[in-house]
């Protein structure tokens, strides 16, 4: 295959095994790591300051230029134009949020929300599927699987349509994942196998069907993923005017983000892009925390490629004994066994960072408090803005830093919980949190019933508003 990039193995940098891009196990054939996608940056033409990016929008008419993704595309350079799938994701913003900074214990103009929800398919998930599926094209796949907690499975969807020539198949667990997800997914025409079991299992599933059948697939084991998603960074760099904040706070489920970010912001630094890297905060769920458990609780790092895997495969035994399944209302990151934990620790070992839980509770105050503020977001997009809050309360981040916490999906992805959080009928809460352990709802705003009277209306409206 013709281009600059190859994968390398880079997990144990020991190994640095390295193989052409047509290999679509993405795992390094010595030592069974997931591979890194690296380009020979010598011999690519690099922008000499990122600023030189802002040239594209005067050629926005030109579809890669218009792409919130492509128009990086000199920082992931793997694909030739003409093999480039994109719909125009990626058109997202960085918006300053002085009212949830107050929230979260900032200064004001130091909270920044990074809404990813806006993408065509409602998910920060297009970012890394365009690139996924442009290098499923290059390698002339036929049939695209994932498994998922709802968002991967409405991106390739709606790609593999898009695509004309793509047939999507998903594996999804069954109850896990929300209604606005699943319809996308019978929508755009995917082939929706549900199973007996949640997002390990099917992950575990798809890996195996994939193999065998042949077919290609697009979690985030998938490296290609990883290089769309480095532009979420682009563009909030972009937004900050090229300067790189204190923190990022992301959601953590299986880790792909993460890992990718790290890598994103390595990357520029070691191309002299960026004068110092950011600090990386995960929020894991409270009932999905392995990556909290494992980095904050029993200490296990990166250490260049020395991970102590005994001590990782030793949680995992205990976890299978407990029968400890991952459990949150959070559905798109109830995930108890990241497939990117190895990158996702070399993200916080290279730029420095936390991981953190948060409680359903948590997020979906913050939730609802976000959509108070402007734009919504789903569940799990709440971890970011409840985790920054309980990282000032500790004083790990601290009131004059700038954080940009990470809004991954859109506010309509999961509407049955944010209609329960503000329901009038006590039971129908009860019934959809009450009985997970939400206890209360800090900001419900609860629909009033007024008789079909004028006078009573308006004085409804009055008492209110007034
Ligand atoms: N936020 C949302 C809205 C997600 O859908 C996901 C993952 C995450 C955060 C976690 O991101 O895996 O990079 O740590 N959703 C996957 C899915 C698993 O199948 O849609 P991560």
């Amino acid at each position: 295959m013709q281009t600059e990039a190859v994968y390398q193995c880079c997990i144990h940098p020991q190994c640095r095994n390295s193989s052409d891009l047509s290999d679509t196990t993405f795992r390094c054939k010595r030592c069974g790591s997931l591979m890194d996608v690296c380009y020979d940056w010598n011999r690519l033409p690099i922008p000499k300051k990122l600023s030189e990016f802002e040239a594209k929008w005067s050629r926005r008419y030109d579809p890669l230029d218009y792409s919130g993704v492509w128009r990086f595309r000199e920082l992931f350079p793997f694909a030739r134009p003409e093999q480039i799938l994109t719909v125009g994701e990626g058109q997202t913003i960085l918006q300053q949020a002085n009212g949830i900074a107050e929230y979260v214990g900032l200064n004001p103009g130091c909270l920044f929300l990074q809404y990813e929800g806006m993408n065509p398919s409602g998910s920060f998930k297009d970012n890394g599927m365009t690139a996924a599926f442009t290098h499923a094209r290059m390698v002339g796949a036929r049939r695209a699987a994932c498994a998922s907690t709802g968002n991967t499975s409405a991106s390739l969807a709606m790609y593999c349509a898009a695509s004309q020539t793509m047939k999507a198949i998903i594996f999804i667990g069954s109850g896990k994942i929300s209604y606005g997800k699943l319809a996308q997914a019978l929508d755009h025409g995917a082939l929706t196998v549900q199973i007996a079991g949640d997002f390990d299992d099917a992950l575990t599933r798809v890996q195996q069907v994939s193999a065998q059948l042949g077919i290609y697939l697009v979690n985030s084991i998938n490296p290609f993923r990883l290089e769309g998603q480095k532009t979420i960074m682009y563009r909030i760099l972009e937004g900050l005017r090229w300067e790189v904040p204190d923190w990022i706070v992301v959601p953590g489920g299986n880790l792909g983000n993460v890992s990718s970010f790290g890598k994103a912001f390595v990357e520029l630094f070691e191309l002299g892009l960026i004068p110092r890297l950011p600090k990386l905060a995960v929020i894991n769920a409270a009932g999905a925390h392995t990556f909290y458990q494992l980095h904050d609780r029993q200490q296990v790092r990166w250490q260049s490629g020395q991970l102590d895997q005994a001590k990782i495969e030793n949680y995992f035994k205990q976890m299978d004994s407990n029968q400890d399944r991952a459990n949150t209302l959070a559905s798109a990151i109830e995930i108890n066994r990241p497939v990117n934990l190895p990158k996702a620790l070399r993200a916080l070992e290279r730029c420095g960072g936390v991981v953190r839980e948060a409680t359903d509770q948590e997020m979906l105050d913050a939730k609802a408090r976000v959509a108070m503020g402007g734009f919504g977001c789903e569940p799990a997009s709440g971890a970011s803005v409840a985790g920054a809050k309980r990282l000032c309360q500790e004083g790990i981040i601290a009131k004059s830093d700038r954080v940009v916490c990470i809004l991954t999906g859109h506010a309509l992805k999961d509407p049955n919980i944010t209609i329960a959080y503000h329901a009038t009928d006590p039971k129908m809460f009860e019934e959809v949190l009450g009985k997970r352990g939400v206890r209360r709802a800090m900001f419900a705003n609860r629909a009033i019933q007024v008789s079909n009277d004028l006078d009573e209306i308006i004085k409804a409206i009055e008492v209110f508003t007034s």
